[in-house]
């Protein structure tokens, strides 16, 4: 393999001029080269395909404004009762290789305060370091809002990269909900 698949590498024109090219991720589907988002588990509490699990309270998200239709699912919860592991962030991670210099992290947000806890609460990790918040009290009402760029990051450094979402944190207040829709790189 000559060149890392897993990011599409800059054509450069000239020594000064370069295209850059976005590349998609799913939230569900690795691309050519496998390389996927990797969730985390724990007991009673995991990331869920949307729509496909009785335990998602985000049930009824309009398709057509969801990338491939598809995104993956969690709730965060301080407390239990009827959670196996309370007080435990979940988090989606995704490594990308290559000359990326400009990564986009794309949620849909409920607008519910409650069914589905709408509150978001996440914290993005680039190379195990926190690199941004994403933090915002659900308006209330019915709905979604789509395609949200809940992190941007456009002054990365070429070469290897590890990306990670955590929805919520150790002793957080509130539940919190993270609808992961894709991941574009450039
Ligand atoms: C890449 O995608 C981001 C997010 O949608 C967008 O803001 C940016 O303009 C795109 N860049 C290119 C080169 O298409
Ligand atoms: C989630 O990521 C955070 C930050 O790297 C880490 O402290 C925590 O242990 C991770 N949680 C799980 C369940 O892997
Ligand atoms: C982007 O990520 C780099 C780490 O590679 C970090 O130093 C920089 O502060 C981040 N920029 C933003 C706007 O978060
Ligand atoms: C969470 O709360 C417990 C009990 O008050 C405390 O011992 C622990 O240090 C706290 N952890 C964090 C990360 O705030």
């Amino acid at each position: 393999m000559l060149l890392p698949r897993s990011c599409l590498p800059l054509f450069f024109i000239s020594t000064t001029l370069a295209v850059l090219i976005n590349r998609t991720i799913d939230d569900a589907i690795p691309d050519s080269s496998g390389n996927g988002v990797k969730y985390t588990n724990v007991p009673g509490h995991a990331w869920n395909v949307g729509g496909q699990c009785d335990a998602c309270t985000a049930g009824e998200l309009d398709t057509t404004q969801v990338y491939d239709k598809t995104w993956h699912d969690t709730t965060f919860y301080p407390t239990g009762p009827g959670n196996d592991s309370p007080n435990v962030p979940l988090n989606a991670s995704f490594s990308f290789n290559g000359m990326c210099t400009a990564i986009y992290v794309f949620c849909v947000l409920a607008k519910a305060k409650e069914h589905p806890f709408g509150n978001s609460d996440m914290s993005f990790y680039i190379d195990g370091e926190l690199s941004g918040t994403f933090v915002k009290e659900a308006p209330g009402g019915q709905g979604y809002e789509y395609n949200v760029p809940v992190y941007v990051n456009t002054s990365l450094s070429p070469g290897k990269h590890d990306f990670l979402l955590q929805n919520g944190h150790v002793n957080g207040t509130a539940p919190s909900l993270v609808l992961l829709d894709s991941i574009v790189y450039s």
